[in-house]
């Protein structure tokens, strides 16, 4: 570690500035959906009498509404699941420089859906743009990481979830009636994407590709030398070149590991189960309960301006963002996670109670509100952001690709879970809805106490070679030993 400044520079700076616009386009496309959910109902409705002089009835409503929400996710999970086929054969830059195309063509196809009279142009546009998204959520992690010093890869890791944060808030903003939440505008407002998709288009040429699979696949030591000097802002880049190649050498032991060796190989089994477990800590949370269905759970809840309560909701998801981000590299990554899991589980609690006595207590209207900034605060501190950039930090090179398709795909199936089946379980259990999110939360919290080590300052060769002893450990020993690596292990 030592040589390693961590020196945030401007090259720095507009590299990973420009690598989460992706974020961004992930995060606006969660958001956007929630606050006119009763104009674009509407829509639905009125296009429905159109075809078939009816009204729609109520059940193919909630379905076709649940599937414009949830399908984006459909388009995640392929997308996250085939970000393995991009990054090495056209480089990280140019697969998220390709993947805007996706990006263009969802915005036209949401943006022109009112014209064509037609929600199966709006439903394929949610795909498509998921599609996207679910590459983001594979390039921009994997990118940020590998351009990061060892110091700073936790907090510009983080940078990625500020991305999505500002995205769902954006589209929270723009979402509201006065702006373009209304009937006339709203394909603006799902047209919007176009602009960020064109805005990274112009400023990607600008950013170098990464040093490290310039190295390391390509084999271009002298590029990668020369990507390293302008991101560090130094000439001597012996520090990290030298640990690069500490990654290079142990990847040409390793090879390129394909998805079912990441399971088979008892190396990276104990990396990838505790990686899949972040991911679904993440998401079934219960976090995109709240960005895809807060308005309507704010106005079951009784709240006066639910539109409202929900931009409160996206402004403290910001806010804590914020904080995590300051904080990611002192706390650490476990225990934030852990103290976020928590906090979640205590939040949900408290929305369970004011859901259940609503009807005897006004006031707990304002308890509901509170619920739920608090359980979104928690969240931002550690089962938002970390959960993204620690599968960077638990693979090397070999085998990150395939890992890295493996916890998107994770992540994107229990998002979909939650976005397709809330709506119906909330029917079905009414105020207790949240009871599911904290058992879950507990479980994670176990989970995480048990198993999953420190990242925090240690370089990406570190942090395998850690898990390359504890593999090997286990095989002379008891099979045990492996359940061991975990909360008290240095590695
Ligand atoms: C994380 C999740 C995403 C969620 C967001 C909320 O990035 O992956 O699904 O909507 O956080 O801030």
């Amino acid at each position: 570690l030592e040589g390693d400044t961590g020196q945030l520079t401007f090259p720095l700076m507009l590299t990973v500035g420009t690598a989460v616009i992706g974020s961004l386009q992930f995060g606006y496309n969660t958001g956007v959906i929630n606050a006119p959910q009763k104009i674009i109902e509407a829509f639905y409705n009125e296009t429905w009498t159109d075809r078939y002089n009816d009204n729609i009835p109520k059940t193919t409503m909630t379905t076709l509404w649940s599937l414009s929400v949830a399908i984006f996710s459909v388009g995640g999970i392929i997308g996250s699941f085939s970000v393995g086929l991009f990054v090495n054969r056209f480089g990280r830059r140019n697969s998220m420089l390709m993947a805007n195309v996706l990006a263009f063509i969802a915005a036209a196809l949401m943006g022109f859906s009112k014209m064509g009279a037609s929600w199966e142009m709006l439903i394929s546009g949610r795909f498509v743009v998921g599609l996207y998204s679910g590459l983001s959520t594979g390039f921009v992690p994997m990118y940020v990481g590998e351009v990061a010093p060892t110091a700073l890869r936790g907090a510009l890791g983080t940078l990625h979830q500020l991305g999505i944060v500002i995205g769902i808030l954006m589209a929270q903003i723009f979402g509201m009636e006065a702006i373009m939440g209304n009937a006339t505008m709203w394909p603006f407002l799902l047209g919007f994407t176009f602009i960020p998709a064109l805005l990274q288009c112009c400023l990607l040429p600008f950013c170098p590709e990464s040093p490290r699979f310039l190295l390391i696949i390509r084999n271009e030591e002298n590029k990668a030398k020369a990507v390293l000097k302008k991101l560090r802002g130094m000439t001597d880049v012996s520090a990290d070149m030298q640990e690069m190649k500490e990654e290079s050498r142990q990847m040409m032991r390793e090879k390129k590991v394909t998805i079912p060796e990441l399971f088979r190989s008892p190396l990276y089994r104990q990396p990838m189960v505790i990686a899949i477990m972040l991911q679904l800590s993440q998401q079934l949370s219960g976090i995109n309960a709240v960005f895809y269905y807060s308005t309507k759970i704010f106005e079951k809840a009784g709240v006066q301006q639910p539109v409202y309560a929900t931009i409160g909701a996206g402004v403290v998801n910001t806010a804590f963002t914020v904080v995590s981000l300051f904080v990611v590299e002192r706390a650490g990554r476990r225990s934030l996670h852990l103290l976020g899991l928590l906090g979640m589980a205590g939040s949900a609690v408290l929305m369970t109670i004011a859901l259940a006595l609503l009807e005897k207590y006004d006031w707990m209207s304002y308890m509901s509100i509170v619920a739920i900034f608090a359980f979104v605060a928690f969240f931002e501190i550690g089962p938002g952001p970390i959960p993204w950039f620690i599968v960077a930090e638990l693979f090397s090179q070999g085998p990150r690709p395939s890992a890295f398709a493996v916890a998107g795909f994770s992540n994107w199936t229990a998002n979909f879970i939650v976005g397709m089946c809330f709506q119906y379980v909330e029917e079905l259990c009414g105020a207790y809805v949240f009871v599911i999110f904290t058992v879950f939360l507990l479980c994670f919290f176990v989970f995480t106490y048990f198993k999953v080590p420190e990242t925090k300052g240690r370089t990406f060769d570190e942090i395998s070679a850690g898990f390359r002893q504890a593999a090997s450990g286990a095989e002379k020993h008891l099979p045990e030993e492996l359940n061991s690596l975990g909360a008290d292990s240095q590695l």
